[in-house]
């Protein structure tokens, strides 16, 4: 069978580029200890009141500049409820979920994630600018998802 010289060539590129772009995506995926952003820890969705910390749900100054809020959702609220931090402050967000799916949002910044019952789901924020920030469920829960929200307040 006869293959023309360019169609060779064209072929050799291609196969030089498929290797080179799969090197590229399989080392960027593992290096500098990638990992996904959560989901990575589980928990008994039926023991979530008697697991640790979500026992005691609430936000714990650990620092300075540093808290963490440990969250429960379950239809149709979180909690707590009204939350307070100083500005510039990190929040390193541990959320479940005692029933369904749930939305973990919190509007006019990158922070979105699905709250799946059975897993923790942890994200960490810091809040540069004071304000109310608005935290809502944006996964369909049932007939009252639409008032499922709470609330940080960012003060100076
Ligand atoms: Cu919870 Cu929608």
């Amino acid at each position: 069978m006869h293959i023309h010289r360019l169609e060779k060539i064209w072929l050799v590129f291609g196969c030089i580029m498929l290797a080179v772009f799969l090197i590229i995506i399989g080392v960027s995926a593992f290096a500098s200890d990638n990992q996904p952003p959560s989901d990575a820890t589980l928990i008994d969705p039926t023991q979530v009141d008697q697991t640790k910390p979500f026992d005691k749900p609430g936000l714990k100054k650990i620092d300075d500049n540093k808290y963490e809020a440990v969250m429960v959702s379950q239809a149709f609220q979180f909690t707590p409820q009204d939350m307070t931090i100083k500005k510039g402050a990190t929040v390193d967000f541990l959320v479940t979920s005692k029933d369904v799916v749930h939305g973990f949002e919190i509007v006019k910044t990158n922070v979105n994630m699905m709250v799946v019952p059975g897993h923790i789901n942890s994200i960490e924020y810091t809040f540069k600018e004071a304000g109310e920030y608005l935290i809502v469920c944006n996964e369909y829960c049932g007939s009252a998802h639409h008032m499922m929200s709470t609330k940080i307040k960012v003060v100076e």
